[in-house]
């Protein structure tokens, strides 16, 4: 066994984190105020970081998909926001085209996707098919070489500012259940295709979250992702692979809550001496780093797996399902040691707190975690 990064995976971590110190740091409070990040993802851009996994020949840095969770780790301990729009930029948003996508449609969009030349979002979930996706009844109906879309997408990251957005709808009403869904790829600008409201979040607010409506919009049938019928599937395999990205976003928040608690614990003195000395403290810290500990290893091995083209569906389930707990968890106790001024918007934790609750219900709340994860159970008896 090998607990190490490689070279190239290490080089990959001192690079993002140097970047985000230097870059991301300065914007977080800019992002509090609601600003969507378009400085740092041209930076970003600039660093091949929009297309970590993408193979060279699409545009992309053609790095292995341990450096791509290596990015968004070190990125979301300093912005969980900026870790969220690149991680639905690229797992949801790139990867099934990539996956699933014919030659034409790679180069067209994978190749500006990877260079961040386009922005990617991922439209699944609707007002009744949340947890329940493959209740979702956006309608899709052929019209010689177009299909015509009618329906409601909601809770949409990225939306109104991505350029692509991978749509899944209903083909066949024969079909109710999940092989009647198709997925198209969408451009932005679609006639017909109408960006609603935003929404105000709990946290992550420089991160957009829309509504998406579509009404008679018209897509080339070229657009059509993969074949008709094969959406719902085209989902889950992302998703699978997505929810490790969630998850290394929530081991970001996990550990931020840890360092930050740390040093505020070694400053801040009681009772005639430094509160880290203090046991009810120093236990509380030590729990919180071994949670995020043990969450870190659940991440990378889903992440190694994905890597080696191995199955990883359990494992990053299970890794979501823990790192986000951990995030919650870690936060919660990172404001209680600072009192009262963790209970202020002048110490980083209140926004670590408001960040984490969001890994515990995007890309599957821990319920449905626990549902893949008992369904790979009952698979193995
Ligand atoms: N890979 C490939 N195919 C899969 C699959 C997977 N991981 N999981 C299921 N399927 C296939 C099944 O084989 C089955 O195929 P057949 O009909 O051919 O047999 C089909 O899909 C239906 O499977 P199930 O009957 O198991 O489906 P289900 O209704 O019980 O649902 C679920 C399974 C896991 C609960 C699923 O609905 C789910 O993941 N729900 C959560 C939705 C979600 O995660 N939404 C996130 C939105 S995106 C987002 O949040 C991004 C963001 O903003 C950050």
């Amino acid at each position: 066994m090998e607990f190490r990064f490689t070279e190239e995976q290490e080089m990959m971590r001192q690079m993002v984190r140097e970047f985000a110190a230097a870059e991301i740091a300065p914007f977080v409070e800019r992002m509090e105020q609601g600003e969507f990040p378009r400085p740092i993802l041209a930076k970003m851009a600039e660093l091949g970081l929009m297309g970590i996994t993408v193979p060279e020949q699409y545009g992309g840095a053609g790095m292995d998909f341990v450096s791509y969770i290596i990015a968004i780790h070190e990125i979301s301990k300093v912005s969980p926001t900026v870790g969220v729009i690149l991680s639905v930029h690229t797992s949801v948003g790139t990867n099934p085209i990539l996956y699933f996508g014919t030659e034409e449609q790679k180069q067209k969009y994978v190749t500006k996707l990877a260079r961040g030349e386009y922005l990617g979002a991922f439209c699944l979930t609707e007002p009744s098919a949340g947890s329940d996706a493959k209740s979702l009844k956006t309608k899709a109906v052929r019209r010689g070489d177009r299909y015509v879309l009618n329906g409601s997408k909601i809770f949409i990251t990225n939306g109104g500012e991505a350029d692509t957005y991978i749509v899944f709808a209903r083909t066949n009403p024969e079909e109710a259940g999940s092989r009647g869904i198709s997925a198209f790829i969408v451009e932005k600008g679609t006639p017909g295709m109408s960006i609603g409201k935003d929404e105000k979040k709990m946290g992550l607010h420089g991160s957009r979250t829309v509504t998406i409506t579509f009404e008679d919009a018209e897509v080339p049938a070229e657009n059509l992702l993969g074949q008709e019928g094969e959406g719902f599937k085209i989902a889950m395999a992302n998703l699978d692979v997505g929810r490790i990205g969630i998850a290394a976003q929530a081991l970001g928040i996990a550990e931020a809550a840890v360092e930050h608690a740390v040093a505020y614990a070694k400053e801040r003195v009681q009772f005639g001496k430094p509160i880290i000395e203090q046991q009810g403290v120093a236990f509380k810290l030590a729990d919180m780093a071994t949670a995020a500990e043990a969450a870190k290893w659940l991440v990378y091995r889903a992440a190694w797996l994905r890597a080696q083209g191995l199955p990883c569906g359990k494992e990053a389930s299970m890794a979501k399902l823990f790192a986000s707990q951990t995030a919650m968890d870690n936060a919660i106790e990172a404001v209680q040691i600072f009192g009262g001024n963790g209970y202020t918007k002048d110490y980083p934790v209140e926004r670590l707190f408001r960040d984490a609750k969001i890994t515990q219900i995007y890309e599957g709340t821990s319920e449905i975690q626990r549902i893949v994860i008992s369904k790979h159970l009952c698979q193995a008896c």
